[in-house]
């Protein structure tokens, strides 16, 4: 693949309605549910990106006939049942994506056959002890490479049973897998969260008919139950909309309303952390779409002020940190965001890959082990780069609105994981950004 680089020339704007693609982590679970479920599920909204259909092609490998995407985000699955997956003739390989090769270790953990998934550079070292080790305790075989990153390789035929199982991190993949492995284990599966997290997987599963049983930050699962297949409409990604609420908020007059948004509370940390510091935003039409909550969202530019970010948030907005640090770069006096070590093991080490960013355009903040402090003030403008992480070289697109020369940001092909046609959405919108080759 060729090297895809951004520019970002000053003195952009926003304005205008628009929608941003479909949610990922709702895509995603949209296949996987509708591959084991009984009937025909059908997804409207689905997210074209590398990383859902990653997954999509997963099930395909092994034996779901999957019609579409097509060009309105349409998915037909022809689910096989609960036990009708059949094994894949080649290794899985699931790219970018953390969330497909965390929620399969634990849907492939109980089946019959063998499977190895693997992924790229970024996803072969990122940690996979975090699900091996509660696979390992429901009688799982699950192999990984040193040091418990991919691939992993999962031996077929055993049989699993039921866990209580404390996550020593608040994480809504490692809680998944444990959940999916649950539907395949003798008797019951429980997790309990530190903190609470993105609750797409215990929702859509009981919209597809296998209860989930949800008691404060504990969640429960029968083994031996089977999925009815079901309609998902897929809101438009909030964690994609962030870039946009980010930056309406620090652009000069900058008046835009994104559409369709899902703003499941496991979700809307953003909306609160910006709100905290002083945003602009409004919550339109707000409606419930196939049990997950949606609104319009209006934000306007605002003078931001620095906070000490409520780390009971953080999970809230786990994906939204490196956007936050720009918009923490653009706001009066400092911000202190403490509690979010797991950014170091995203696509890229987030804390690390944006403190040495934001330096390089002139930014006045300080790395620690577990977030940042930054102090607001202006930014000049240099070279960053994006380290293979999708998020890193959208939150440095937006930096550009407020820079005071260009951003020139390598390395921008992984932006396709997660959201095609970033760069036709914000120059449409006002956003002075090409791509160079
Ligand atoms: C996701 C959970 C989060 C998030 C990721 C998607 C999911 O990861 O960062 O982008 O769909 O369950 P963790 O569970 O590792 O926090």
């Amino acid at each position: 693949m060729s090297q895809i680089d951004y520019v970002v020339k000053p003195g952009g704007q926003l304005a205008g309605e628009f929608r941003v693609p479909g949610d990922k982590s709702i895509s995603h679970r949209s296949i996987m549910f509708g591959a084991i479920a009984d009937g025909t599920t059908h997804v409207t909204g689905f997210l074209q990106g590398e990383d859902s259909l990653n997954t999509l092609r997963a099930f395909r490998a092994m034996g779901v006939a999957i019609d579409g995407p097509n060009e309105k985000g349409e998915v037909t699955i022809h689910g096989v049942g609960i036990d009708g997956l059949t094994p894949p003739a080649a290794d899985i390989d699931l790219g970018n994506s953390g969330t497909s090769i965390r929620l399969m270790s634990g849907l492939l953990a109980g089946q019959a056959f063998d499977v190895v998934l693997t992924g790229d550079r970024s996803l072969s070292k990122r940690p996979m002890k975090r699900v091996t080790d509660p696979l390992a305790l429901m009688g799982a075989k699950v192999d990984t490479d040193e040091g418990g990153k991919p691939p992993l390789r999962i031996h077929g035929g055993s049989k699993i049973k039921g866990i209580n199982y404390a996550l020593p991190m608040a994480s809504a993949q490692v809680k998944s897998c444990v959940l999916l492995a649950g539907m395949y284990a003798a008797g019951k599966t429980c997790v309990s969260e530190p903190a609470i997290t993105r609750d797409h997987t215990e929702r859509m599963l009981n919209a597809f008919g296998y209860p989930v049983e949800t008691n404060g930050n504990q969640m429960c699962i029968e083994g031996g139950g089977r999925l009815t297949a079901c309609n998902i409409d897929v809101p438009a990604d909030i964690s994609s909309a962030a870039f946009f609420l980010v930056g309406a908020s620090i652009a000069e007059k900058a008046d835009i309303t994104l559409q369709h948004v899902g703003v499941n509370p496991t979700r809307t940390g953003i909306i609160d952390i910006l709100k905290l510091m002083g945003a602009d935003i409004e919550l339109l039409n707000e409606r419930i779409v196939g049990g997950e909550p949606v609104a319009d969202i209006r934000v306007r530019s605002a003078q931001l002020k620095g906070i000490n970010v409520p780390e009971n948030l953080v999970p809230l907005a786990i994906d939204e940190f490196p956007v936050l640090f720009v918009a923490a770069a653009c706001a009066e006096g400092q911000t202190v965001i403490t509690g979010a070590e797991e950014l170091r093991v995203k696509e890229s080490d987030r804390i690390q890959v944006m403190a040495d960013g934001l330096l390089a355009i002139g930014v006045d903040c300080q790395a620690t082990p577990d977030g940042m402090i930054i102090n607001g003030g202006s930014i000049k403008g240099g070279k960053v780069h994006s380290r293979d992480d999708h998020r890193i070289a959208m939150a440095f697109t937006m930096a550009g609105l407020r820079a005071e020369s260009d951003i020139v940001i390598e390395d921008c092909e992984n932006v396709a994981t997660s959201f095609p046609d970033f760069i036709g959405i914000a120059n449409r919108v006002g956003i002075r950004v090409t791509v160079s080759e």
